[in-house]
């Protein structure tokens, strides 16, 4: 949700932090601020409504100098965005400022306390009242900030990610992890920088801490990083490398994020599966599986949870497990999961999927389920994230940093994993022929050559977007494996160009959609040729005879669905568990072009977040 910078070293912090502000943007662009200290000992602190951009604008002219600083992009929970909300907030004398990623759940009882003891509040954020409750505590009890800071975070409950700045002390940074994602990374001259995920700190350092719940740090440059627990005990910081480079972290010639990134999807599933396929043997190794042999391949359940994107991907996951290794799934959207009361047996294998890694559901899915006693796979894209490290074990997507809110080669990048997992799998149950193991092996590693001529759609799509500008209203058909397509294609649409779409069964249509069509709704129909491509075409001609406007995505050579569609997109055959891989792009290009047809800032959607760390 909200994004966190922090630097303290020899240099000018100020363009770090909004240098890494911007990497952080995609986390939330309501609103942003900036606190530094100066050689004069004085804590400015600067904020604006709007994007990084409105904040820089703002701070032209103030003074932004000092070593020392903090920053925050903010996505709103608690308070409309405007500037008096915005972070960093002040405490009641000045003396500090905090920055804060999460939810307090408690702030109106420590509020109410703390107006009841005549402190006034300039916001109506719960992140002002943490740090407001900090420097009381540091006052009435003569404390030192660290111990204050122990004292308060005992006292709240909720989940946060916040760095605080002293005054008194410009040579200290002390921040804090519960239940948010945040990253310490060493630099070689001795400076610190804070961010809630590694891309702003890739480009200065590859050496990393990943704090842990808990976690209390003290960052003062040149000395040893300082870590311990609201008990003041001393925690013992796991360095770690990083491999993130520039490039993936820029949009390399592209004029959005998710352009680049539905470009990279070729590239970047090869990366997926480079080391894992063996090209000569057609063979799937896989370490998790390896490792956890007995406890996959004896599942009595799989049970995939996931939100938004992720969710989609799920439930392609489930038809591969189901029809390659004959395992029952169930896929639950992590926020219901959670809260449920579900029943789960120890031989159950929960699948969670996240390109974050951070999606506050997902995680609460996943400790639920391990608290029952199952067993935990994550499928993850961030490395070092909290749900590759709270799940027994897993495999990385590699698609590398995902930037666009609008999620695409993450999406791919966990289907091809879970392609390769159900396959996997299969060939250790022997649910399918060796055979049939080896051909479906051969056509994934066929698949990123595929999806770049899929690709090659880009200049059609773009020709066609602007008819479908002034849609208010849109439906996207598929059946079987195409089904989670046309969720995942009307999600897109929805998300970065606002128009209102569905994603159905094509059969279902019959059951209520129906009745929204005319000429002036856009159906896209995902009709590739596979089993149920004759059942597709009769969907198709129940949308004709209504006056429907028909979009086809078929595969290519096919002239029966060109003689009523009134547009059709050519895609590559291949398998039909795979046709999702293949099927998905030119349904982001759409909502792509739309959106920019339309105007629209499509790598920061209004109210969208790419990282959901609240509930
Ligand atoms: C947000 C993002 C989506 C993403 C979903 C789940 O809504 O905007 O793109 O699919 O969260 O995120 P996760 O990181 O868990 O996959």
């Amino acid at each position: 949700m909200c994004g966190i910078v922090g630097y303290i070293g020899k240099t000018h912090a100020y363009p770090i932090l909004i240098k890494g502000l911007k990497r952080l943007e995609y986390r939330g662009y309501d609103s942003a601020g900036v606190a530094m200290i100066n050689d004069n000992g004085n804590l400015n602190v600067y904020k604006a409504k709007g994007k990084v951009a409105d904040l820089e604008a703002y701070c032209e002219d103030k003074d932004t100098s000092g070593c020392v600083g903090i920053a925050h992009t903010r996505w709103a929970t608690h308070g409309e965005p405007n500037s008096a909300n915005a972070h960093p907030h002040y405490s009641a004398s000045g003396r500090l400022a905090l920055i804060h990623n999460g939810i307090i759940e408690n702030y109106l009882t420590v509020k109410e306390k703390l107006v009841g003891r005549g402190i006034a509040f300039k916001s109506v954020t719960d992140s002002e009242v943490l740090i407001q409750l900090i420097e009381y505590i540091m006052q009435s009890n003569n404390l030192e900030l660290l111990e204050a800071v122990q004292v308060a975070l005992h006292q709240v409950i909720g989940a946060y990610a916040i760095a605080i700045l002293d005054r008194e002390h410009p040579d200290t940074i002390i921040c804090a992890r519960q239940s948010s994602p945040l990253v310490v990374g060493l630099g070689s001259d001795g400076a610190y920088y804070i961010a809630s995920d590694a891309s702003p700190i890739a480009e200065y350092t590859d050496k990393v801490v990943y704090l842990n719940d808990g976690d209390i740090a003290v960052l003062q440059p040149g000395h040893d990083l300082r870590v311990v627990n609201m008990d003041n005990e001393t925690q013992h910081p796991n360095v770690k490398q990083i491999d993130v480079t520039l490039g993936q972290l820029e949009k390399g010639g592209y004029p959005y994020f998710m352009l680049k990134e539905i470009f990279e999807q070729p590239s970047c599933l090869r990366d997926c599966m480079r080391g894992r396929i063996s090209v000569e043997g057609y063979h799937i190794t896989l370490s998790a599986v390896i490792d956890y042999r007995d406890k996959l391949i004896n599942a009595r359940r799989i049970i995939i949870v996931a939100c938004g994107t992720s969710w989609h991907a799920g439930l392609i996951g489930k038809q591969l497990f189901e029809s390659l290794c004959r395992t029952p799934v169930e896929v639950e959207y992590a926020s219901e999961f959670r809260y449920r009361d579900p029943v789960l047996y120890p031989d159950d294998v929960v699948v969670a999927i996240s390109q974050s890694g951070e999606t506050a559901d997902t995680l609460a899915a996943i400790e639920l389920a391990r608290k029952a006693g199952a067993f935990v796979f994550g499928i993850c894209n961030a490395i070092g994230a909290s749900i590759p490290r709270l799940t027994q074990t897993g495999v990385y997507i590699h698609v590398g940093p995902e930037i666009g809110v609008a999620s695409t080669k993450a999406f791919t990048g966990q289907v091809i994993v879970l392609s390769m997992l159900a396959l996997c799998l299969a060939n250790e149950r022997h649910t399918i022929s060796d055979e049939k193991y080896k051909e479906m092996v051969a056509e994934l590693i066929r698949i990123p050559e595929k999806m770049e001529k899929a690709l090659k759609t880009n200049e059609q799509i773009e020709r066609l977007a602007p008819i479908f500008t002034y849609a208010k209203n849109c439906l996207y058909l598929g059946r079987g494996y195409n089904y989670p397509v046309a969720l995942e294609g009307a999600l897109k649409l929805k998300e970065i160009s606002y128009i209102h779409a569905e994603g159905y069964p094509a059969a279902e249509m019959k059951h209520g959609p129906i009745a929204l069509i005319d000429s002036e709704m856009p159906v896209f129909v995902i009709a590739t040729r596979d089993k149920l491509y004759e059942k597709v075409i009769s969907n198709i001609q129940e949308v004709r005879a209504r006056g429907g406007r028909v979009t086809a995505l078929v595969t290519e050579g096919d002239e029966q669905i060109r003689k009523f569609a009134d547009h059709v997109i050519e895609l590559p055959d291949t398998i039909e568990c795979f046709q999702p891989l293949i099927a998905s792009i030119p349904l982001q290009l759409l909502a792509y072009h739309i959106a920019v047809c339309k105007g629209k800032d499509v790598d920061r959607p209004r109210n969208l977040a790419k990282s959901v760390t609240v509930e």
